[in-house]
């Protein structure tokens, strides 16, 4: 039920795609619909140059015979495609889920438009109950977790900050090499306010607010598919 919203929210997406588009690649389980749909129009001649955000939709997007480029040959992206793990009314987001965070940051903000697809249980009054993604370096990870802390202490509801780890118990590499911390704010009320304290914070790489970037998001529930636009 999930997937084949997933997968409707991908479909309309892939009808913003125009013959010889600089696409952005999201990563995650619905990003991963629009890249395999798009592989089947590449396959049929449509002409795209793709960057994609994370090894594993490289690898996706290789198989299925995408052309893919880099920032660095293609700095300028029409157009970025991405799920997220909430998005607000405003289409504020909260994105990293997958740990692809930092990417998907420099993609989106590359690119002149980035549309969000997903299900319907993503969409939320306040964002906040999903664990807020915070990319940081190895270097100092106790200090930089204490701040983080902080952050949490002040502006959300109380909630914890955990290092992300794997299934053995390593910690998550992201593709980049480094670490997650999870940091739970229960309620972001003043997501600009946290994205600042956050991004102030020396050992913090990137985090997973997405403000102003996203410009249209295409949301699949029982009723269909509704286009929500900033
Ligand atoms: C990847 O790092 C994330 O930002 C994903 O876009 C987000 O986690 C959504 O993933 P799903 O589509 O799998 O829910």
């Amino acid at each position: 039920m999930r997937e084949n919203q997933k997968r409707l929210a991908a479909a309309r997406a892939l009808e913003e795609v125009r013959d010889g588009m600089r696409l952005g690649l999201g990563t995650g389980s619905t990003a991963r619909h629009f890249v395999e749909l798009l592989g089947e129009k590449v396959a049929v001649g449509l002409r795209v140059t793709c960057v994609p955000t994370s090894e594993i939709t490289a690898e996706q997007a290789r198989g299925l015979g995408i052309p893919l480029t880099t920032l660095d040959e293609t700095p300028e992206l029409d157009l970025t495609v991405d799920g997220a793990d909430e998005v607000a009314a405003d289409l504020t987001l909260i994105k990293g889920g997958g740990g692809a965070l930092l990417r998907e940051k420099i993609v989106a903000a590359a690119s002149l438009r980035m549309v969000v697809i997903a299900d319907e249980s993503k969409l939320v009054e306040t964002l906040g109950a999903y664990p807020l993604p915070v990319e940081v370096n190895a270097f100092g990870l106790a200090v930089t977790q204490r701040a983080v802390e902080q952050v949490v202490g002040k502006e959300g509801e109380g909630g914890t900050v955990r290092l992300r780890s794997n299934s053995d118990g390593t910690p998550f590499l992201t593709d980049g090499g480094h670490l997650i911390l999870d940091a739970l704010f229960g309620r972001i009320s003043r997501p600009k306010a946290v994205a600042e304290a956050l991004q102030d914070i020396p050992g913090v790489v990137e985090h997973g607010l997405f403000i102003g970037l996203c410009r249209r998001a295409y949301v699949a529930g029982d009723a269909g598919v509704r286009l929500v636009d900033a």
